[in-house]
């Protein structure tokens, strides 16, 4: 089985802040790092780590090279990454504040260059059974979810970030895995809390199954069948930027090898709280040794039950 993470790269132009800056408002950085991201990138990579098979489909400009390298050097299969002459990679402005929080201004560039073609030209080197992951940084992607639909794959959204017309699209009812937080998902769903959420998701399209992160309270899993919760891990919070996309990867990587789901809800929130722990978007993802041997300790203080 293989997967197709249709997603993102951006380059991550990183700045460390006492404070974000405020409308009116010009201040200075205490530094400034460039990485590679984009949502699509980073899950990317936290699937290879984890030991999947991925195939990334994505569209950069001429000065994006490192973006391909970043890839290549993880094993991914790079097949469908295309470099545009006229347009550059999509970039993200992003400012750290002193507690590791962090705000993301994108810009598009390449990545919305794909088209209803292109996803057509990439889906025919796939078939069913095989796994499509998206996120909302691209061009095409209610076109490329019920396309991979049609052709018999497994749709996988995480759809960040969120967006009024992707909430209300009629492409959801084609997604087989939700892998969304609570703000998505209240989008999404229209509800608030979190049990109701995945009600919600579950009765509009029976047979999905909803990966819900809740932040400091962990996250819960359910299929309508089955729930699962797991807390977080009690880690120093470095830098946010990449956790949702490492557990997204961790997350898919783990279904995807047909793990107990109480061991995918383990292994993806160990990765994440790892990520948490660094700088960076796809630097912070640890490899899959790093996080079976961790020894970190779920956070006491905060009961996912709760
Ligand atoms: O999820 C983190 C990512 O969001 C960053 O790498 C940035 O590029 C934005 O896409």
């Amino acid at each position: 089985m293989k997967i197709l993470n249709f997603g993102s790269l951006n380059i991550d132009n990183v700045y460390q802040v006492e404070h974000f800056v405020r409308a009116g408002e010009t201040i200075s950085s205490l530094g400034l790092a460039n990485y590679c991201g984009g949502k699509g990138l980073n899950q990317s990579i936290a699937l290879a780590r984890a030991g999947a098979s991925v195939w990334h489909a994505g569209r950069i400009g001429k000065e994006g090279g490192m973006l391909r390298d970043r890839l290549a050097k993880e094993n991914i299969n790079l097949d469908y990454l295309e470099t545009l002459e006229d347009i550059q990679s999509g970039h993200a402005i992003i400012q750290v504040d002193q507690k590791g929080q962090n705000c993301i201004v994108l810009f598009k560039g390449a990545n919305y260059r794909f088209t209803e073609k292109d996803v057509d030209n990439i889906l025919e080197g796939f078939e069913a059974g095989d796994i499509m992951l998206l996120q909302n940084e691209t061009s095409c992607v209610e076109y490329a979810i019920e396309a991979a639909h049609k052709k018999g794959l497994k749709v996988a959204l995480n759809p960040s970030p969120i967006t009024d017309e992707l909430a209300k699209s009629p492409a959801m009812k084609y997604v087989d895995w939700f892998i969304l937080n609570e703000i998505e998902g209240e989008e999404i769903s229209g509800k608030q809390d979190g049990a109701e959420i995945c009600e919600e998701l579950l009765r509009r399209n029976p047979g999905c199954r909803v990966m819900l992160t809740l932040g400091k309270r962990g996250c819960v899993y359910c299929d309508g069948q089955q729930i699962f919760r797991h807390g977080i891990y009690d880690v120093p919070v470095v830098d946010t930027t990449a956790a949702g996309d490492t557990f997204t990867g961790y997350f898919l990587a783990g279904v995807a090898e047909g793990m107990e789901m109480p061991k995918v809800l383990e292994m993806a929130s160990k990765a994440s709280s790892l990520a948490v722990s660094r700088a960076g978007a796809s630097d912070s993802i640890p490899t899959r040794a790093e996080v079976e041997s961790t020894d970190i300790k779920l956070d006491p203080k905060l009961d996912p039950n709760k």
